[in-house]
C-alpha cells in the first residue's frame, strides 16, 4: 500500500532500491538506501539515475556522462564512478544510449546511508537471517518479562 503510493507520487516501479555493488564508490556504497523520482523531465550530466535494461531484470545505480536531446526524448550514456570504462557494455546489444522514458526506473534524490545492509546481509547469510531471528526471538521474551 504505502509501496504503491511511493509509486504513483514518484512516477517509477520502483521508487527506493539498494545499492549493491561498489560501482558507485566512494559517493554510494554497497547497502546504501537510494530514493528516486522520475518526474524529472530532463537529465543533467553528473545526475545520478537508477535504470533497467529492457530484458535484463537488474537495476543499476550510475552517473551521466553524456546526454543528447530533442523535444521528445532524451538519451543518456552512463558510467559508474568506480569503474573503468563506460556502460556500453551492459546495455542490450547495438543499444547506444539509454532512453530516458523506457529504460530509467529514477533520477536518486537522496539517499540513507548504510541501512540497506541489513537486506543483502539476510538475502545473502542463511546464518545471518538465523542469528537476526533469533536475536529478534531473544529480545522480544526479554521485553515480556
Ligand atoms: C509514469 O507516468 C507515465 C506517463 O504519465 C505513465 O504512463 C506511467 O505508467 C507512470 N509509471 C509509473 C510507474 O507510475
Amino acid at each position: 500500500m504505502f509501496w504503491k503510493l511511493l509509486s504513483v507520487v514518484s512516477n517509477s516501479s520502483s521508487p527506493i532500491v539498494v545499492v549493491l555493488s561498489g560501482s558507485m564508490e566512494p559517493a554510494f556504497q554497497r547497502g546504501d538506501i537510494l530514493f528516486l523520482w522520475n518526474r524529472f523531465r530532463q537529465n543533467k550530466v553528473g545526475d545520478v539515475v537508477v535504470y533497467e535494461i529492457v530484458g535484463k531484470q537488474i537495476p543499476i545505480v550510475h552517473r551521466v556522462l553524456r546526454e543528447h536531446h530533442s523535444l521528445i526524448k532524451q538519451l543518456l550514456l552512463t558510467k559508474g564512478d568506480n569503474n573503468p570504462v563506460d556502460d556500453l557494455g551492459l546495455y542490450n546489444y547495438n543499444q547506444l544510449y539509454l532512453n530516458k522514458d523506457e529504460d530509467l526506473l529514477g533520477t536518486v534524490f537522496g539517499y540513507f546511508p548504510f541501512l540497506g545492509y541489513i537486506t543483502i546481509l539476510i538475502t545473502e547469510n542463511q546464518y545471518f537471517k538465523y542469528a537476526l531471528l533469533g536475536f529478534m526471538a531473544i529480545t522480544t521474551l526479554l521485553g515480556n518479562e
